[in-house]
This record gives C-alpha cells, sequence and structure tokens, in this order.
C-alpha cells in the first residue's frame, strides 16, 4: 500500500494487486482520509470504517452512550465490597493508578503461568482482596469497570508484551487466527486482513482491532466484551465459538491486540 497525499490532505491510496500496482484514475478506488492516530503504519482503527455519524457519536462524550458506563464505573470504584473493601480503598487515584492497564492487557501472570485478561484480573481483585464473587465478563458491572478502567488511558498506545513468557501464548493466539474454521471455513484474517473496507451483508469489514473495547454496540445498545464480539464472529462461519475467558481466547486477544499494536485506546469506543 502506498499513500499519496494531496493537497486538500486526503490520502490517494494506490493497491498493489498481485504484482500490478494500480496508479492513475483507478487508484481513486480507495480514497482515505488522513486518520490521524485512529491509523498508525498502515494499521486502521475500527473508527476509521464507521460512518460520519457513528464516529460523531463516539467523538461526542455528552453524544456517546458509552460514557454512561464509564459513569457506572467510576461510581463502582468507591462501592465496598463484602469485607468492607472498596477498589478506592486501594487504588485511592484511578486516573493515575490505572493509567497505562489496558494498553497492557492480557499480561503474562506468574501465579497460572498463563495469559491473564483484564476482566480476570479484575476478578481476582473483587473475589480475593474484597470477598466479592466473580463476575461474568459481560455483566453490568464487569462492564461498567473495564469501560471505567479503558476510558482513563483513552488516547495511549496499545502495548502488549508478548516476548518472554508470553511468547508461546501469543503463537497459540497466531495460530488461531490465521486458523480456517466453521462451515464458512473461515480465518479470522480471510475478512479482517485481506477484505477490510469491502461490504459483508450490510457492514463494512473493518481490520477487527481491539483498541476501542469494550466497544459500545449500537445493534446491541450497550457495551459488549472483546470475547463477545469473539464468539460472535466464530458463529458467522459457523464454528463452535469458545467461552468467555477460555485460553483460546485470552492467547487470540493477546494476537489481536499486537496485531491493532500503537492504536491508540478509544474506550468507549462506538459501533453499528
Ligand atoms: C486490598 C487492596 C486492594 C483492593 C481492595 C483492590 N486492589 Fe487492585 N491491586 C492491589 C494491589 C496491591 C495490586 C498490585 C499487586 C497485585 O497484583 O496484587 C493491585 C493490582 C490491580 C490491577 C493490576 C494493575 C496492573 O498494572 O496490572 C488492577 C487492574 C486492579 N488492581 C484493579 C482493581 C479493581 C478494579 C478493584 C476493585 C474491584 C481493586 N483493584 C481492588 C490492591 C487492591
Ligand atoms: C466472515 C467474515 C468474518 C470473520 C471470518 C471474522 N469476522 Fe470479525 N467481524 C466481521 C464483521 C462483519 C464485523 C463487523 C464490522 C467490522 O468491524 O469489521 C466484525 C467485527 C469484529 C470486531 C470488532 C471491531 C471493532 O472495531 O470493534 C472484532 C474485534 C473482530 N471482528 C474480530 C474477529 C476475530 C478475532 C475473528 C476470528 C476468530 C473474526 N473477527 C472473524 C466479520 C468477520
Amino acid at each position: 500500500m502506498k499513500n499519496v497525499k494531496s493537497k486538500r490532505g486526503w490520502k490517494l491510496t494506490s493497491i498493489a494487486l498481485g504484482s500490478t500496482l494500480m496508479v492513475g484514475a483507478m487508484a481513486i478506488e480507495v480514497i482515505a482520509k488522513d486518520w490521524g492516530s485512529h491509523e498508525v503504519d498502515g494499521r486502521r482503527s475500527g473508527y476509521t470504517y464507521m460512518t460520519d455519524e457513528t464516529r460523531a457519536v463516539q467523538d461526542d462524550n455528552f453524544e456517546n452512550p458509552g460514557m454512561l458506563w464509564v459513569e457506572n464505573g467510576e461510581a463502582l470504584w468507591s462501592k465496598a465490597g463484602a469485607n468492607g473493601k472498596s477498589c478506592a480503598s486501594c487504588h485511592a487515584d484511578p486516573e493515575k493508578d490505572m493509567k497505562g492497564v489496558m494498553p497492557a492487557y492480557p499480561k503474562f501472570d506468574k501465579r497460572t503461568g498463563k495469559m491473564i485478561s483484564l476482566e480476570q484480573m479484575v476478578n481476582r481483585e473483587l473475589v480475593e482482596k474484597m470477598g466479592e464473587k466473580a463476575e461474568k465478563f459481560d455483566s453490568k458491572k464487569m462492564l461498567s469497570l473495564m469501560t471505567y478502567i479503558g476510558n482513563i488511558s483513552k488516547g495511549m498506545p496499545v502495548n502488549v508484551k508478548i516476548d518472554g513468557p508470553a511468547k508461546p501464548f501469543f503463537e497459540k493466539g497466531k495460530a488461531f487466527y490465521y486458523q480456517r474454521r466453521g462451515q464458512l471455513d473461515l480465518a479470522c484474517s480471510n475478512c479482517h486482513e485481506d477484505n477490510p473496507g469491502k461490504q459483508i451483508r450490510a457492514n463494512t469489514l473493518s481490520e477487527g482491532q481491539i483498541n476501542g473495547f469494550p466497544t459500545y454496540r449500537l445493534k446491541w445498545q450497550k457495551p459488549g466484551s472483546v470475547h463477545r464480539r469473539f464468539r460472535g464472529c466464530n458463529k458467522n462461519v459457523r464454528a463452535k465459538p469458545y467461552k468467555a475467558g477460555s485460553d483460546e481466547y485470552v492467547n487470540l486477544e493477546l494476537f489481536v491486540k499486537w496485531h491493532g499494536r500503537g492504536l491508540p485506546v478509544e474506550t468507549p469506543a462506538v459501533r453499528n
């Protein structure tokens, strides 16, 4: 892909198709805007594949329905658990303590010897430090806390560690991403790497990035977790979805997060 910046600030993108580099009139087939921080080294946030209307809703904190969930999370921060402690008892300055947390998960967890997702980390805190029960990934409480924690890092680049002890898990996630599956026999890459920008039913395919999660989906009328999306995409190709929090999805999440390395956290992003 070669981007040529024109006088009006738009990019004319010429597409390499096989060995033929299409230039001139045909190159105008794909006219991309200058997406600013939403595009990093050719990787584009799902934001850039949305309509102008949806982007406007995301950008306006008063209109963005995900912001209510951020507020819920903020309120929950100081709500005492069964043992009388709240998140705030130990993380008194969440704007500071939780900054940079969302971009760095999943992380390698020494205790279990595998990767841990941020939901799993929050559950560990709820159970072990507050005497509460573990939450489902898409419960109101979990989505609120996740949206709040994510929003604190808004604008920070996604940056997961994939070397050292994380390496074998990264490799598993990568293999999952390129594995064809389901009755339609499609890998994640067949849609999100090979065809972003193309129409599939009523949707424009994006690169399937996760920098905006939990994202508020207009279709769901609520935010959803990364693993809920993975389940939906697995079901769409009629493959067996895994459970939210399964090792398969945590490893896949690590790979997909790396796939969008450098993209800014957009939580709560708004998607169709
Ligand atoms: C009793 C004190 C205590 C309470 C209550 C507590 N935490 Fe923690 N939390 C810690 C400590 C200490 C650490 C760092 C060491 C560790 O991992 O246990 C930590 C680590 C974390 C991390 C990992 C940060 C990172 O950089 O990877 C997250 C996320 C987190 N806490 C979220 C929460 C949330 C959300 C709540 C409320 C639901 C909460 N914590 C309640 C003490 C607490
Ligand atoms: C048949 C095509 C197809 C396959 C295969 C597919 N998806 Fe998707 N996916 C979609 C469509 C359509 C959407 C909604 C529009 C968009 O954002 O691309 C979507 C959305 C997503 C999103 C939301 C992106 C955002 O910006 O919020 C993520 C993440 C995602 N897919 C990940 C995956 C992963 C991981 C796999 C492999 C397990 C996968 N998808 C397989 C079609 C597919």
